[in-house]
């Protein structure tokens, strides 16, 4: 039997102003770089704290620095419907782990991922960057580019 196409994902972190929008927005930019149409892709976070709110500014910079704006996303709140609406629902780290599987209904938890492991098959988290320094941010958008690249081959 083979597994069904993947044609939307959801990408999580905490606040959904650092991690998630750049997960967002490379991965958007890498399917368009490489012509693959016909995948949706959004981003959430499991804290409403931010929600209406542009992106971290470091996180448009880091973007910016390399052609991707995000700086039109706005951050929401994860919602039960999007454990039904999205194929792939990508956690960054294992604290959002814990938290998505808690809040999936049960029939929905095996679309919840860690995003490194599924991406690259490494299991590790992408760090959350709110407290540190600007190169902190440069690192979780090296890991991001890396990771979309593996994860827009893997899904082909
Ligand atoms: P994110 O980073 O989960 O990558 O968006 C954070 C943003 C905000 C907060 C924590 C993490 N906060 O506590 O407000």
């Amino acid at each position: 039997m083979s597994a069904k196409p993947i044609k939307s994902v959801l990408f999580v972190c905490l606040g959904n102003i650092c991690r998630s929008p750049l997960a967002e927005g490379v991965f958007r930019a890498v399917l368009a770089e490489r012509g693959k149409h016909g995948i949706s892709v959004d981003s959430a976070g499991t804290g409403g704290w931010h929600a209406g709110e542009p992106p971290d500014r470091r996180s448009i910079a880091v973007a910016a620095e390399h052609g991707v704006d995000i700086s039109g996303q706005r951050a929401r709140k994860i919602q039960t419907e999007d454990f039904s609406r999205f194929d792939l629902i990508l956690g960054m780290d294992q604290s959002n782990m814990r938290e998505l599987k808690a809040l999936a209904p049960e029939a929905m938890r095996n679309r919840i991922h860690l995003y490194l492991e599924f991406a690259t098959g490494a299991v590790g988290d992408v760090p959350d960057p709110y407290y540190d320094e600007a190169e902190a941010f440069a690192s979780v958008y090296r890991m991001i580019r890396e990771a979309s690249e593996e994860l827009a081959t893997r899904l082909n």
